[in-house]
């Protein structure tokens, strides 16, 4: 049998320090001007030099963990959505089991870029409808502050630093996941990378003298993927789903660029009062974007109870995926 999986509670962290655009002006060739008008961001949050991934994913999930009225020891799986890990081993997910002292959980971390919370809920919720596990907190975090090249314009002006989570429940009767829909294409891997520091480029001197230790990107290629790649998904999600887009209340798209958002609502001919927007206070947050822009939807009143939300994400990979929601007040708290 198939068990029922909701919401019981939500949170987010960001850290206190600004980076505004001006901050940029100081030390690269750009402008706010062009910051502003090429990709919508005004300012992001940018971690202090001690302070890594699961730091600010156990802050976002003590705070969803709050709101669920769930002890951490209630926890059956920590996951955790990042491309920012701690290390390449241990997991992430692990030091946020520690941290959170969920000491009953398993734990482990989903890589799929920007497309990582999508990826670790659909998992999440397997686990919970399977009947395996009753409570489990997914997480999407990311320090990109700290793999980001001060002195590449092309990327460093983009991204930001920030955490969501989410504590899902098995119940009986409902379930709020209508849909679910992954996909992958590994062939569009070298538009987005982190090129050294794994095993086909392990760490050395010439590689680390090469600065591939940073991200890179091509950027205009990623745009045409990621517009194309939500668009489809979100139709499947909607169409597995049988529901008409026009039933959905908030749109909460990946936020890596206002228009990149613009371009998938004007394909979905959605309205753009309805489409929920962090991006110009964090940047973009990778797998954190996405719980980040619900959390905020939630706190300013937007978002309501019997609300029909269309989650949508594209990140490295490529990987894309979109996910149908029924919101209700979270659970617990009912
Ligand atoms: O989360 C998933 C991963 N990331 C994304 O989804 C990002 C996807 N890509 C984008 O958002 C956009 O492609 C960018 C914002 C990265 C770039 O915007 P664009 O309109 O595609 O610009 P472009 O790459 O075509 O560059 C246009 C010009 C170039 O100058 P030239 O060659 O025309 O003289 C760039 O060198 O803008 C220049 N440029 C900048 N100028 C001032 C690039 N970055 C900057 C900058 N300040 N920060």
């Amino acid at each position: 049998m198939n068990y029922g999986t909701s919401v019981l509670g939500l949170g987010m962290y960001v850290p206190p320090r600004v980076w505004a655009n001006a901050d940029f002006e100081r030390i690269l060739n750009t402008s706010d001007e062009w910051i502003r008008s090429r990709t919508g961001v005004e300012e992001r949050r940018f971690v202090e030099e001690e302070v890594c991934t699961s730091d600010i994913a156990a802050q976002a999930s003590l705070e969803a963990l709050k709101n669920a009225h769930v002890h951490p020891e209630e926890i059956d799986l920590v996951i955790v959505a990042t491309a920012t890990p701690d290390y390449l081993f241990p997991s992430t997910a692990c030091m946020v089991q520690q941290k959170i002292q969920a000491s009953r959980a398993a734990a482990f971390d989903i890589s799929a870029g920007c497309s990582g919370f999508i990826y670790a809920l659909c998992t999440a919720q397997q686990y919970l409808a399977s009947g395996l596990y009753q409570k489990v907190l997914v997480v999407g975090a990311e320090t990109l502050s700290k793999f980001i090249d001060m002195e590449d314009r092309n990327t460093c002006v983009l991204l930001g630093d920030g955490a969501g989570a989410m504590v899902l429940g098995r119940n009986d009767a409902t379930n709020q996941f209508l849909s679910f829909v992954l996909g992958a294409d590994g062939s569009g891997g070298i538009h987005l990378e982190l090129p050294a520091g794994g095993s086909k480029r392990p760490a050395s001197t010439d590689t680390v003298a090469g600065r591939q230790h940073y991200l890179k990107m091509n950027g205009r290629e990623v745009f045409k993927w990621a517009v194309e790649k939500m668009v489809w998904a979100s139709r499947q999600a909607l169409a597995k789903a049988e529901l008409p887009i026009e039933e959905v209340n908030w749109l909460i798209p990946h936020q890596a660029n206002l228009r990149i958002i613009d371009g998938i609502r004007e394909r979905l001919s959605f309205p753009q009062e309805k489409v929920l927007v962090s991006l110009p206070k964090y940047g973009n947050t990778s797998a954190a974007s996405i719980p980040l822009t619900l959390a905020e939807g939630i706190t300013a009143g937007k978002v309501r109870d019997g609300d029909l939300l269309l989650l949508v994400g594209f990140g490295a990979g490529f990987t894309w995926g979109a996910s149908l929601i029924r919101w209700h007040a979270l659970g617990a708290q009912q």
